[in-house]
């Protein structure tokens, strides 16, 4: 494909004109449509490696993978041949196929903190599923959540803090009935003190805590491992299961995600994102017992038209089995380092309050590189120093998520070269926003 320099976005700009005619802001998802960064959302042709292409033909390193699902980068070759092999024998069937036991084989054989998983066709599905099996499992109603952290978009998990530490919460979305929020308590994150005071007054009507082992939804906000520790002990204590969602972290920090990392047992897991290798596909998993409440074993419902699909889970497959290879995230974790501390390095000799959070293949632009930030409440609202970066790097052919409060992604694909050069953009971006404050 001819590339050209990133400044016409003219052929973007009439897609989303038609788009805004179709789609409720002209997109499927809100972020896309850039609201907090201005400017037009570009459309997206084309993507290989670790380079994405718009409409208009200009080229991009790519720091968002789709959110994170493509660790692997964008077109990697195998992906491409087992999902085309695989559908050339159809694409969907309603039955169970062979490839749904590879997947479940592939993921069980090397995670020992579940034995059993169902799959499911994205995040939230995930989600909204496994909190119905903690509500079905303990016969309890509440659940816990931590202010920053995202879980998808189902109703008992679209909520808010109330007033006061340890309250019901309320729901941040219309549609959400009140009643659907007061079922849920939102805490401060890394709070070993709010939890205590939530557990003391609501220990015995809590079917789970979720949390996101690795926070990256709002800012990357790495919680102590003495705070994970301490919900453990806490879950145990009480009978309360202890939820990692892992849509991100799942596949991304280790094999078997945060929990691999942190060596900590959840009881209830959920995954998504890389799973399905850039095709729909979600999960959640637990101990034998806990998944033996699932339907049709258990009396716990949870179905899918499309679960399992055969097309995705060749996708998984195929991901999945790049990731399992030794060195795996070695490798990744040592090439992002490599990328980052020379740009942190430059803004701290430069006198920039800004640092590039990172772990894992995970990394975060934090624009108050003083603080080591762990709760949603102690990030910077302003990120206006965010949108000058955002638009100063794609004008250098760099593309981040489009909001200062997501995380960036580093790809097999991106290689040290590729990211070296992407580095020295990111220092350059990074004088002419402090030149322009
Ligand atoms: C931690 C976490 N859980 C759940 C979800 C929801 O996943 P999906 O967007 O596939 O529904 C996301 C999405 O970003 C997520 O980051």
């Amino acid at each position: 494909m001819e590339t050209k320099s990133a400044t016409s976005v003219e052929r973007s700009q009439q897609l989303f004109d038609r788009a805004k005619e179709l789609f409720p802001g002209g997109v499927n998802s809100p972020v896309r449509a850039f609201k907090s960064v201005g400017g037009t959302p570009l459309f997206m042709k084309k993507g290989n490696g670790s380079s994405i292409w718009d409409e208009d033909g200009n080229e991009y390193t790519d720091f968002c993978c789709s959110w994170g699902p493509l660790i692997l980068g964008h077109n990697h070759p195998n992906v491409y041949q087992k999902i085309v092999e695989t559908l050339q024998n159809g694409a969907s069937f309603g039955t169970p196929t062979q490839l749904e036991n590879e997947l479940g084989e592939l993921i069980l054989s090397k995670n020992p903190f579940i034995d059993k998983i169902r799959f499911v066709s994205s995040g939230t599905e995930a989600v909204m599923s496994a909190i119905r099996l903690a509500r079905g499992y303990t016969g309890r109603d509440k659940i816990v959540k931590f202010e920053g952290c995202y879980h998808g978009h189902c109703d008992s998990l679209l909520v808010k803090a109330g007033s006061g530490l340890a309250t019901l919460g309320t729901s941040s979305s219309e549609g959400v009935p009140e009643s659907f929020a007061n079922e849920t308590i939102v805490l401060p994150l890394n709070d070993n003190e709010a939890l205590h005071n939530c557990l003391n007054e609501h220990a015995k009507e809590i079917a789970c805590i979720i949390i996101e082992p690795i926070p990256a939804n709002n800012g990357l906000l790495l919680q102590e491992l003495d705070f994970l520790k301490e919900l453990r002990k806490q879950c145990t204590a009480h009978g309360i299961l202890l939820f990692f969602d892992e849509v991100i972290s799942g596949f991304r920090v280790a094999f078997a995600g945060a929990a691999e990392y942190y060596q900590i047992q959840p009881d209830l897991v959920t995954y998504g994102k890389i799973i399905g290798g850039g095709l729909p596909v979600g999960a959640y998993g637990a101990s034998k017992e806990i998944m033996g409440h699932v339907a049709p074993e258990g009396g716990v419902y949870q179905a899918g038209t499309l679960s399992g699909n055969p097309v995705a889970m060749a996708a998984g497959i195929a991901q999945l089995s790049e990731c399992a290879k030794d060195g795996f995230y070695e490798d990744q974790e040592a090439r992002t380092k490599a990328f980052i501390e020379p740009i942190n390095h430059y803004a701290k000799e430069k006198g920039y309050d800004f640092e590039m959070v990172q772990i894992g293949s995970i990394f975060w632009l934090n624009f108050d590189g003083k603080k080591t930030i762990r709760a949603a409440a102690q990030i910077n609202p302003d990120m206006n120093k965010f949108k000058i970066l955002f638009h100063s790097l794609l004008q250098k052919g760099v593309y981040l998520g489009p909001s200062g409060y997501e995380v960036g992604f580093v790809s097999q694909a991106h290689t040290p070269e590729i990211l070296e050069k992407a580095g020295k953009k990111i220092m350059q971006a990074l004088d002419e926003v402090y030149a322009a404050i």
